[in-house]
């Protein structure tokens, strides 16, 4: 029998070959769709790629003050035993990417080669592979940030158009929310957590986590949303402590970065008490814990999926015509021998 993180690692690999060839759920809940993934939703400058970079562990994400995220980034997270990471996109199939500096590079330009070098945003996304012995295995999102008014080049749409992006991947009920709220500003009333409540309002699939820790006024302190008194929600808030726009100019590596945040909680005389339960290394814990235990419950769900998929497949299989000859017919043939092994697996877990 495979462990729960290998478990997690298949989901992964489903997701990785639904996106790969295309979406073939037909009516109703697609396969992907059924499979949890992880969206960040928050402000401009929040901290959202801060914070998904940290969870990874790795400096890959274009930051900065601005709009600098116009792209939503689906990025899958694939452990592997041993050797060297890397990075695949799914639009330059056969690159390997070793360097993550490139890796930023890539997603710079491919943001650019859809919206050009501007303000605009696309619904477009892009889609990243990481293969690393020190990941866990997630799906995580990376989306534009939500914004009050349109900035010079960018249509007053703008405003309602990112809210409906970000609407479109958090309204999914296998979505997991990462609300993020800049603690120097009102957090329990962020448009994060707005948002959020709106799709989940009984908080069962929202992570609020507190950025920006560090610059708060002083003599305040963010005690009454990190004990969940100012918010409450189903799972404990995280206070998070991101690299300041002066450490990444600086070049702060994302190791000295997070020793940096374990010594801000545990130095801290407000925040100490709760050290061992703040910073990014607790919250990629949190989720993957979490994450877990959703995919538990659902693999009758996800088995009743896979199998309708499969009948589709054959279906559309039929159609065309065995045997298979054209690109296509291959492609679907590859991705019901997936399913198949997938449903193997799968049933290997039910109880
Ligand atoms: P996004 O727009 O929500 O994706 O936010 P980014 O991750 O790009 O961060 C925006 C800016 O805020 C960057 O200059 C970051 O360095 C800075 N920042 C993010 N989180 C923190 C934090 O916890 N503390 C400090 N001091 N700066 C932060
Ligand atoms: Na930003
Ligand atoms: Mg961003």
């Amino acid at each position: 029998m495979a462990t729960m993180e290998s478990l997690i690692g298949l989901v992964n690999k489903i997701q990785r070959a639904c996106t790969a060839l295309g979406d073939h759920g037909g009516e109703g809940m697609s396969l992907w769709e059924a499979l949890p993934s992880v969206a960040v939703v928050g402000g401009q400058s929040s901290g959202k790629s801060s914070v998904l970079e940290s969870v990874v562990g790795r400096d890959f994400l274009p930051r900065g003050s601005g709009i600098v995220t116009r792209r939503p980034l689906v990025l899958q997270l694939h452990k592997i035993a041993g050797g060297a990471e890397y990075a695949e996109f799914l639009h330059a199939p056969k690159k390997r990417f070793s360097d993550f500096a490139s890796v930023r590079k890539e997603i710079a330009d491919e943001t650019d080669r859809i919206t050009g070098k501007t303000k605009q945003i696309s619904n477009v996304p892009i889609h990243l592979s990481i293969y690393s012995p020190n990941v866990v295995n997630l799906t995580l999102i990376d989306l534009p940030g939500l914004t009050k008014v349109a900035v010079e080049g960018q249509p007053d749409s703008i405003v309602q158009d990112i809210e409906n992006m970000v609407r479109s991947y958090i309204e999914n009920p296998n979505c997991i929310i990462l609300a993020i709220s800049p603690a120097n500003q009102d957090i329990a009333t962020s448009d994060a957590i707005k948002l959020a409540r709106e799709v989940d309002p009984t908080g069962e699939r929202t992570f609020g986590v507190a950025t920006k820790l560090d610059l708060m006024d002083k003599g305040t302190n963010a005690l009454d949303v990190l004990e969940g008194r100012a918010y409450r929600l189903q799972h404990p808030w995280v206070g998070i402590v991101n690299r300041s726009q002066a450490d990444i100019n600086k070049n702060v590596d994302m190791i000295a970065a997070r020793r940096k945040e374990q010594e801000y909680f545990e130095s801290s005389p407000e925040y100490g008490h709760l050290a061992h339960k703040m910073g990014a290394e607790y919250l990629a814990k949190l989720l993957s814990k979490h994450l877990e235990s959703v995919i538990r419950q659902r693999i009758p769900s996800i088995i009743a999926l896979i199998n309708k998929t499969i009948d589709e497949l054959n279906a559309e299989l039929d159609r065309i015509g065995r045997p298979i000859g054209v690109d296509g017919g291959a492609q679907l043939y590859t991705i019901l021998e997936m399913c198949r092994a997938f449903d193997r697996v799968f049933k290997e877990h039910l109880d």
